[in-house]
C-alpha cells in the first residue's frame, strides 16, 4: 500500500509520518514536503535509513507535478496536512494561505480523483484541519462536529474552504474522505513562532514574553503525539464521509498557561521562582482574535476508542525537557528568516 503524507517535514506531519512509518512496516510511506520555513529534514532524521519511507520534495499547489507524482505511484490513500498554519503570518499574507491551503487542496483532491473516480474501493483521502474552521466560543459551551463554520482569520478561512472541497468531492464524485478537525497541539518539533515553543525559546534567551491583548483568550492544548495516534485511529477505523473533532479534554486561558511554563521553567533553569514570569509583557492584540476554542471530543472517544495519554503538565515537562536538549535543532530554526520574521510581528 502506498500512502502519500504531505506536510511530513512540519510539526505535526514529522510525528503523524513517524507514527505510520514505525507501526506499519508494510506499507510504504511518502512524505511529500515543500520544505518552507516550516518544513525541516531534521525533523525526521531517525527515519532516514527506514525501508518503508521515501522523502519527496515539491510544492502541492504545482498541478503538473502532482498530477505526474500521483500517476507513478499510485497512492491509495492520502493523508494531507500540509498547510500554512500560523494566524499571525496569514494576517500579514492571506492570499499565501488561499494558495496553499485552499489551491494546494484542490491540486490533491482533482489528481487523486483523477486516478481513482472508476474505483474508490478501499481509497480514502484523509484531511488532516482544525477546530479553528468553527470561530470563537463565548465564555461556555465546545464545539461539536455539527457546529457550523463560522471562521475569523484568513488562516481558518482557508481551512474551512479545504474542508468544503473535501466534502465537495465526497458529495460530486464518491470521493471517500475522513476530516478530523482538531485543537491547539503543543510538543517536540514545534516551530518558535507558535505560543508554547516562542516563549520556552523567549525564556532561555530571557527575551520578553510577548501577550496579547489581556491574557485571557482561551485554548484547549493537546500533545502532539496524542493527536498522532488519533490520526492513525480514524485513518483505519473512521467512517467514510464523517468528521471527527479531536482535543485534549484541556483549557487554559493564555496568561495561566504563561504562569505554568515559567514556573516549570524556572525549576529546570534552576532560577529564582519569579524569573520567567518577570519577562511577561502585555503587548498590542491580534486583530479578529478569537476568544476560546474548546473541542468537545466524545465522538472519537466512544466511536473509536481515543483519549489523551498525557496530562498537561506532563507533556508541558516533556516539551520543556527536548528543547532544553536539542539546542542546535532550536538554533538552526530561528536564525536568518526567523530574525526578520520576529522584528516584523513583535516590533
Ligand atoms: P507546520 O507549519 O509546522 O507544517 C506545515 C508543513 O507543510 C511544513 O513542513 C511545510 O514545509 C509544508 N508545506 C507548506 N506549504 C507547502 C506546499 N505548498 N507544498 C508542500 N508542503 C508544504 O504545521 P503544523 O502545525 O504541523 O500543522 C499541520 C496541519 O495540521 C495543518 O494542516 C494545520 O492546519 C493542521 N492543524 C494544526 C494544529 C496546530 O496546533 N498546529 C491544530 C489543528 C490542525
Ligand atoms: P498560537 O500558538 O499562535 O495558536 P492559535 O492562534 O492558532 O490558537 O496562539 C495561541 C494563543 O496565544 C492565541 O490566543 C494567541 C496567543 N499568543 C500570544 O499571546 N502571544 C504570542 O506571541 C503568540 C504567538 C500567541
Amino acid at each position: 500500500m502506498n500512502i502519500l503524507i504531505t506536510g511530513g517535514a512540519g510539526f505535526i506531519g514529522s510525528h503523524v509520518v513517524r507514527q505510520f512509518v514505525t507501526k506499519y512496516p508494510n506499507y510504504n510511506i511518502f512524505n511529500l514536503d515543500a520544505l518552507t520555513y516550516a518544513g525541516n529534514l531534521e525533523n525526521l532524521k531517525d527515519l532516514e535509513q527506514a525501508q518503508n519511507y521515501v522523502f519527496i520534495k515539491g510544492d502541492i499547489t504545482d498541478e503538473k507535478f502532482i498530477n505526474k507524482l500521483f500517476k507513478g505511484h499510485r497512492f491509495s490513500s492520502v493523508i494531507h496536512l500540509a498547510a500554512e498554519s500560523h494566524v499571525d503570518r496569514s494576517i500579514k499574507d492571506p492570499l499565501a494561505f488561499a494558495k496553499t491551503n485552499v489551491l494546494g487542496t484542490m491540486v490533491l483532491l482533482n489528481a487523486f480523483k483523477n486516478l481513482w473516480q472508476d474505483n474508490w474501493q478501499g481509497k480514502r483521502f484523509y484531511h488532516v484541519s482544525t477546530d479553528e474552521v468553527y470561530g470563537s466560543l463565548g465564555k461556555t459551551g465546545l464545539f461539536t462536529e455539527t457546529t457550523a463554520y463560522d471562521p475569523n482569520s484568513p488562516y481558518s478561512a482557508s481551512k474551512a474552504s479545504s474542508d468544503h472541497f473535501v466534502r465537495a468531492y465526497g458529495e460530486t464524485y464518491g470521493m471517500p474522505y475522513v476530516i478530523s478537525n482538531c485543537s491547539n497541539n503543543y510538543g517536540p518539533n514545534h516551530f518558535p513562532e507558535k505560543l508554547i515553543p516562542l516563549f520556552i525559546n523567549n525564556i532561555i534567551n530571557n527575551k520578553p514574553l510577548p501577550v496579547y491583548g489581556n491574557g485571557l483568550f482561551t485554548r484547549d492544548w493537546l500533545y502532539v503525539k496524542d493527536h498522532a495516534v488519533a490520526i492513525d485511529l480514524a485513518f483505519h477505523k473512521g467512517k467514510n464521509h464523517e468528521t471527527y473533532n479531536i482535543g485534549g479534554f484541556n483549557e487554559w486561558t493564555n496568561i495561566s498557561l504563561v504562569k505554568l511554563l515559567c514556573k516549570l521553567m524556572d525549576d529546570k533553569l534552576q532560577r529564582p521562582t519569579g524569573t520567567s514570569e518577570g519577562l511577561i509583557t502585555y503587548v498590542k492584540d491580534r486583530p479578529g482574535h478569537d476568544l476560546r476554542y474548546a473541542i468537545d471530543a466524545t465522538k472519537i472517544r466512544k466511536d473509536l476508542g481515543w483519549e489523551p495519554s498525557l496530562k498537561f503538565e506532563e507533556g508541558l515537562e516533556i516539551t520543556i525537557d527536548w528543547y532544553l536538549k536539542n539546542t542546535e535543532w532550536l538554533k538552526n530554526v530561528t536564525s536568518g528568516a526567523y530574525q526578520q520574521y520576529y522584528k516584523k510581528q513583535y516590533n
